[in-house]
């Protein structure tokens, strides 16, 4: 069983894939914050190098191997501090496949249909009149379950990531209450921390800036290269003495993510006093390269020695796996896989299983206004969910299949058709909704 956590630092866990070279956005939207927060004391961090999920996403081999190479040289010399905190490589943890399968076994196939980057995959297909699985590998369609591997592997508390991986972890909650649910509390639930703060930056062209819109600033490009890209960065046509806008200037915006309120204040006046945009951009290059210029020489240092970073990431996997193996074993234990001859915890097994029977239930009924209701009752007989009315049983009915398919409706249909129970948060009424998921599984699974 779980050992006691309670005075245990708050765990972050964030994973970074290893398909590209860092540029601007990833340093002043992921690594600078990261770093920054890396130092709380009241927290223990966890980056790790998701090369495995590169996989799903490219298939040159060389690729793969810089990009983890420049991105851990990056992590490095932006200051993580790598005997501070936890830096590994995803694929020098072979416990994570292994638990990758564990959460497999506990999933449902349908939550993984309705994971968005899978969805969106099979949405286009549809689109364009092809099969919806063309294209599709069985790797992007479980690619969930590995990050959850990734997560609960470390008993992460927090995990900080873009708006687009919030269902990766609801999902990973999931996983960890239907795993707990049928083996009994191994598995720590995380939560996803949204940085909201933090600046989405401007590429050259003033879109986002991000690999696949080829617009990107390499983080560290020598002096030189970062001048040449800096004055690649569109404007509009006003000549110098005209009075410029700082809105929508992507010159502006990635100006702001580097310097100060009153540098920015500085910029903002000499927009309107008509500055030329040379001159911006000169002011612009400066500035970056005073932030970036000292962690330059760091970074050709690891890129020149990658026999070093390999030592740095080898270290981290070995102090990852003190905490992975031990918890690896813990849970073959707890499923089945251990030595023939052991008699497991006396009563553990059989204890769990009356345990299982403790899920919550939904219970449906007519009132007098003629109208039918359903709620969902915890074992102790506690409403975590209430319906409102419906003029039929059978939509009565239908509500409740959604909610034992996809806990995440609940979110959709609160307030419409739904209230909370009194006392209750959405997480834990989500939670609820998993453990009898993983309840109906289960009966499922006996039946194959
Ligand atoms: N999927 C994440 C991304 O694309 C990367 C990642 C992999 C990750 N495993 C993780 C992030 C675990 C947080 C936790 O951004």
């Amino acid at each position: 069983m779980t050992t006691d956590t309670s005075n245990q630092r708050t765990r972050v866990l964030t994973g970074i894939t290893t398909t590209g070279t860092p540029h601007l956005g990833n340093y002043v939207g992921a690594i600078r914050p990261t770093v920054q927060a890396s130092l709380n004391p009241a927290t223990q961090g966890f980056y790790f190098l998701a090369d495995y999920h590169a996989l799903i996403k490219c298939d040159d081999p060389a690729r793969i191997q810089r990009s983890t190479l420049e991105i851990a040289a990056s992590w490095i010399a932006a200051g993580l501090d790598p005997d501070r905190v936890m830096f590994y490589r995803q694929s020098d943890i072979p416990e994570i496949p292994e638990l990758t399968w564990f959460l497999t076994c506990v999933t449902g196939k349908g939550v993984l249909n309705r994971a968005h980057a899978y969805k969106a995959s099979v949405d286009k297909n549809n689109a364009a009149g092809n099969d919806p699985d063309a294209d599709v590998s069985a790797g992007l369609f479980m690619y969930p379950v590995l990050m959850g591997a990734d997560i609960l592997m470390f008993k992460a508390h927090k995990v900080p990531v873009g708006r687009d991986q919030i269902q990766h972890i609801e999902m990973a909650r999931d996983m960890a209450s239907s795993f707990n649910h049928l083996y009994g509390n191994h598995l720590v639930l995380p939560e996803a921390v949204i940085e909201e703060s933090v600046a989405l930056l401007p590429g050259l062209d003033g879109r986002k800036m991000s690999k696949s819109y080829d617009n990107t600033i390499p983080l560290f490009s020598s002096s030189a290269q970062l001048k040449k890209l800096i004055s690649g960065i569109l404007t509009d046509s006003r000549a110098p003495g005209e009075p410029k806008e700082t809105e929508g200037s992507a010159l502006f915006q990635i100006y702001q993510a580097f310097a100060s309120a009153e540098e920015t204040a500085a910029l903002a006046k000499a927009y309107a006093n008509g500055i030329a945009w040379g001159d911006a951009k000169q002011m612009l290059f400066e500035r970056i390269d005073q932030e970036v210029a000292p962690m330059r020489a760091k970074y050709e240092e690891l890129i020149n020695n990658p026999a070093q970073v390999d030592a740095i990431l080898l270290k981290g996997a070995a102090k990852a796996r003190a905490i992975a193996t031990p918890l690896i074993q813990e849970l073959r234990h707890a499923v089945g896989l251990r030595a023939l001859a052991s008699q497991g915890k006396s009563g553990a097994d059989s204890a769990i299983k009356t345990e299982r029977a403790a899920a919550p239930a939904f219970k449906q009924y007519r009132e007098k206004d003629g109208q039918f209701y359903f709620k969902l009752v915890d074992p102790q007989g506690r409403v975590l969910l209430q319906s409102l009315g419906f003029a039929l049983p059978k939509e009565a009915a239908l509500v409740i299949a959604q909610l034992q398919q996809n806990d995440a409706q609940v979110l959709t249909l609160l307030g419409d058709k739904l209230t909370l129970g009194e006392g209750f948060t959405e997480a834990e009424v989500a939670a609820a909704l998993s453990v009898l998921q993983a309840e109906i599984a289960e009966k499922t699974k006996s039946k194959v």
